[in-house]
Order: structure tokens, then sequence, then C-alpha cells
């Protein structure tokens, strides 16, 4: 059901790659909720995904960019504001990419070249984004920015890799540049750090299904979906969360409160008696 949340507010949408990508869910709601809105996508995923279908859907177009590429950005935000024919009012930063993740190279061995990409990408795309949004004045006062993280940027998750870093410098990009921008313009900079999600980039994580079945056990909730998270994307585009800025918002059902849940610990223990017997351990805590 549409509430007409975003009627008359414009927005650009990164990172809708294909139907599992969050940001496809989030820009389906904006249009549904009366926003007009601007598609990108890097050249490559343009011509490999689906994203021109979604521009179709939406009533709209696709405009490449690379997000490593102020040049790119610039293009980018000069087209849109043609589109729009002025400023606009919302931006979606929905990137992420290791070349480490992709090469299944482990953190204690990774390649500096890469994880400079994978920095680049993930993190520093946000912070050039910003900067040319700001230096061209492309969007309204009382516009909201957001961008997507995992709770690995406060705590270790076995495979996370070098993207914990790079969430991490994401949610402080968001707070640096939150002051600036709002003390000038009134615009909200927030990142929202969403539960693992069966998507192209979530995939690519070592242990991807374990982790999903991990934090669903431990989250009071359950596992926030894709369409969920773009709810609440919408709710924070929306006129209704006006001050809130400079924030990582947690969208897990609860997981980032959680220590243990009986849930896991029912699997845990299954999995401990099951090692008992393999090694025929009699004494249990002395094992351990
Ligand atoms: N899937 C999860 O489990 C999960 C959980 C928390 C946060 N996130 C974050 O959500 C965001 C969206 O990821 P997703 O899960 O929807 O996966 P996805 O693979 O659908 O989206 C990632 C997008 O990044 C784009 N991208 C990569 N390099 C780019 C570049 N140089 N320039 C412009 N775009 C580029 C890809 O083309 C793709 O559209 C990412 O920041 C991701 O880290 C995902």
């Amino acid at each position: 059901m549409a509430f007409n949340l975003l009627k008359g507010k414009k927005g650009l949408i990164f990172g809708a790659l294909n139907d599992k990508s969050i940001a496809w869910k989030v820009a389906e709601k904006a249009y549904e909720e009366g926003a007009e809105i601007v598609l990108t996508n890097a050249p490559f995923a343009i011509r490999l995904g689906d994203t021109e279908k979604l521009a179709e859907a939406c009533n709209t177009e696709v405009i490449p960019a690379d997000a490593t590429k102020i040049e790119d950005i610039e293009n980018l935000i000069k087209k849109s504001m043609e589109r729009f024919g002025g400023k606009f009012d919302f931006i979606l930063h929905s990137i992420g990419m290791s070349p480490n993740v992709r090469k299944g190279i482990t953190y204690d061995n990774l390649n500096y070249e890469y994880f400079l990409k994978t920095l680049d990408v993930s993190a520093l795309s946000f912070h050039k984004i910003l900067q040319v949004s700001r230096k061209m004045d492309a969007l309204n006062d009382w516009g909201s920015v957001l961008a997507l993280s995992y709770v690995a940027a406060q705590r270790t998750l076995y495979g996370y890799n070098d993207m914990a870093d790079a969430k991490s410098l994401l949610e402080s990009i968001a707070r640096s540049f939150g002051y600036i921008y709002g003390r000038e313009k009134k615009i909200r900079i927030n990142t929202i750090s969403q539960s693992p999600t069966p998507t192209t980039a979530g995939q690519g994580i070592m242990g991807f299904d374990g982790l999903v079945d991990f934090s669903n056990r431990m989250s009071p909730l359950g596992n926030a979906t894709a369409e969920e998270c773009a709810d609440y994307c919408i709710a924070m585009f929306s006129d209704l969360t006006k001050k809130i800025t400079m924030q990582n918002i947690f969208h897990d059902g609860g997981f980032s409160s959680m220590g243990m849940s009986r849930r896991a610990m029912d699997v845990y223990t299954k999995s401990l008696d099951e090692y008992y017997e393999f090694n025929d351990v009699t004494h249990k805590f002395e094992e351990f």
C-alpha cells in the first residue's frame, strides 16, 4: 500500500543491478510513493544487469557512472538535474565490491591494490558523490542521503574481510559530511546497517548461507528482507525523519543488540553433542 510519502520529491538511486538488489526494491517503492527518480550504475553493470528494465518500469532513465570517477559523477549529477529541471531531494548509495572477497583472498594475506579498490568503490565513492553534489549545489534544503552498511563495521564477523574496513569508513564519512551538509543546507546523511540479504554482493561473502541462518536465529524479529530495507529507506527519504542525521541505524531485527539467543544455542548445543559423541569425550567442559 502506498502513502504518497515521497510525492513531489526527486532522487538519484545508485546500485540497482537486478531484482535481488536492495536498490532495486528502493527504486520500486520510491516510484510507488510518488517520487521521480533517476537510476545509475557502473557501465559494466548496466551491460550485464537488468537496470534498463527497472528504468522502464519506473518511467525513467539510467545514466551510467562509475562511482569512483569524479568526471562520471559530475556528468551524472548534471544530467540528473537537467532531467529533474533543477535540484533534487534524496540520494541512495547502494554500492559495494571487494576484489579480495571476490578472489577468496583472506584478511591476513590481503592484496593491497585490491584493498584500495575495495575502499574506493565501497566507501570513498560515497564521499565523492557527496562532494560533487555539494559543489554543484544539487540537493534541496532538507534533502536526505543514505548509504547501506553492515554490522561488521563494529563487530568482527568471519569472512567479511576488508569490506568490514570499508563499512567503518563509510559510516565515518556519513558523520563527517553530515556535519558540513547539515550545518549549511539542513541535509541529513545516514547509513542503514542491514541484515545479511541474498543479493549478488551478499552471496559473494564467504559462508554467506551460514551467516544468514545464524543472524536469523539470533535476531528476535528475524532478518530484515530487502523489501523491508526499502520501506525503511523510504521513511528516511520522507519528511517524517527530518531531524535524523549522522547516524548509523541498525535495521537487523535486533541482531546487533544480542549476545546469544535460544534458537542459536539449540544449534550450537546439537553440534557440540555430535562433536562429543564423535570424539568420545566424557569430561565435556575440560575439553574447552
Ligand atoms: N546483501 C547483504 O547482505 C548486505 C547487507 C548489508 C549491507 N549491504 C550493502 O548494500 C549495498 C547494496 O548491495 P546489494 O546487497 O543490494 O548487492 P548488489 O550486488 O545487488 O549491489 C551492489 C551494486 O554495487 C554496484 N557497483 C559496484 N561497483 C560499482 C562502481 N564502481 N560504480 C557504481 N556502482 C558500482 C554494482 O553494480 C551493484 O549494482 C552494498 O553497499 C552492500 O554492501 C548488503
